[in-house]
């Protein structure tokens, strides 16, 4: 098999991504953008050694990352320059192999099976870039209008690994700042040598991060498993680091009100005839209390006596719709997107059925999600217990929550 040196790109300042750091270091399921793509590169068995390319002032981070996930391939940490192309110049003098394939370290959805077939490329041809055939259309714009539509079946979106016998990039690079070119990709450099320079198929999922977006695509994709990294999952301490630092999260709630003569009675925000309403402080909407207590519980956010406590005045007669308005604020102020609730209502009367559309709406509304994702289901308890007797309502609940964490420093907050 050949054996090449990987070249990692991460000196830039991640200005588009508007963190105010090299976004190399800002992290995802909660390891470094770097760490994710240097353990690609680790696990790739046609890698033998890889050079780093950092800023000046984050060297020292780049070699205690190095430590930290134990990567014993990297060769060496070196300082980038103002460009791209100069941080890559910079790396190429301590790539020790013939075949050297230079990738952004802002690409951490890179596979060993693309690495591996660029590799196998470039000793075949000399030098190749992974790319994807573009799939939008493409239209030549003269000012604010089309020119002319561009036939797109030879045209490719190009990205990282770009990879070359070593001999034919430090040739491209000697000639480029002999003549003072610059170019977007390593690629350009060698084409202006008249070389050819192969394609390998990339991947669409293989983007490169440059926006807040691509920042929660890769986010989505790394924590949900589409696009694992082998860094996320390599051990139970990561992928506890994984879990925390977003994903999928489920809560419990209960609660139980008694019947009360002379009141409304409220349920899921829904006013239902009946003889009786049920005994509270506020409108003893149980339905509603129980799922506030579900979502909090997702977030682990305490319960609603805590948030708002029964001695309260504050809270007196006050609709529960207006409670679960301020805990679907306190989810969203966390970081967290709310996906399903079910329900379970217990109870001997009244007939739930009738008014359970009616209560799914009012609570997707009050909770802005669609009403496809509530559900109210009914029960009895064959006349046993106390709810048998009809001495009042239960209501359980369970609310499933997405996290979006924005790295793994933003920890839910307890
Ligand atoms: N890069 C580099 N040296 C530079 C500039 C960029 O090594 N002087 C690296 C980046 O770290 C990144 C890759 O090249 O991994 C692709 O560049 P880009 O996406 O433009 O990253 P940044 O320059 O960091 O981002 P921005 O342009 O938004 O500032
Ligand atoms: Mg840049």
């Amino acid at each position: 098999m050949t054996k090449a040196s990987a070249l990692i790109a991460a000196a830039g300042s991640g200005e588009r991504l508007g963190r105010g750091v090299n976004k190399a270091f800002v992290e995802v399921a909660g390891r470094p953008i770097l760490a994710h793509t240097l353990a690609v590169f680790e696990a790739c068995d046609a890698v033998d050694e890889i050079v780093i390319v950092t800023g000046e002032r984050d060297m020292e981070a780049a070699s205690e990352l190095v430590r930290r996930f134990g990567f014993a391939k990297v060769a060496a940490v070196a300082a980038g320059g103002e460009h791209r192309q100069d941080s890559v110049r910079n790396g190429l003098g301590k790539a020790n192999r013939d075949i050297i394939a230079i990738h952004d370290a802002a690409r951490p959805m890179v596979t060993c099976e693309i690495i591996e077939s660029s590799i196998n490329k470039a000793a075949e041809m000399g030098a190749c870039v992974a790319a994807v055939p573009v799939i939008d259309t493409i239209k030549f714009v003269s000012g604010e209008i089309v020119g002319s539509t561009i036939d797109r079946t030879s045209l490719y979106l190009v990205q990282t690994p770009q990879t070359f016998r070593a001999d034919i990039i430090c040739r491209a690079y000697e000639a480029a700042y002999r003549d003072g070119v610059y170019a977007t990709d390593d690629a350009a450099l060698v084409e202006r040598l008249g070389e050819p320079v192969a394609i390998v198929e990339g991947s669409y999922d293989n983007i490169k991060i440059t926006t807040p977006s691509d920042l929660a695509i890769a986010q989505c994709r790394i924590v949900n498993c589409l696009s694992p990294t082998p860094l996320a999952l390599s051990s139970a301490e990561e992928r506890g680091a994984y879990r925390r630092a977003a994903g999928v999260r489920i809560g419990l709630g209960m609660d139980v009100h008694v019947f009360a003569e002379g009141r409304r009675l409220i349920l899921g925000g829904v006013e239902i005839p009946h003889d009786r309403g049920l005994a509270g402080h506020s409108d003893a909407d149980v339905v509603l209390h129980a799922i506030a207590d579900a979502l909090l519980g997702a977030a682990a956010l305490g319960d609603i006596g805590a948030h708002f406590p029964d001695t309260d005045p504050a809270y007196k007669g006050i609709s529960s719709l207006t409670l679960l308005a301020r805990v679907r604020d306190l989810l969203a102020q966390a970081g967290y997107s709310i996906v399903n609730i079910d329900t379970v209502v217990i109870c001997e009367r009244p007939k739930i059925a009738p008014h359970s559309e009616e209560m799914r709406r009012r609570i997707a509304d009050c909770l802005g999600i669609d009403a496809s994702c509530v559900s109210i289901k009914a029960t009895t308890t064959e006349r046993l217990g106390f709810l048998g007797r009809g001495e009042g309502i239960a209501c359980e609940a369970v609310a499933v929550v997405l996290r979006q964490a924005r790295d793994a420093t933003d920890t839910p907050k307890p």
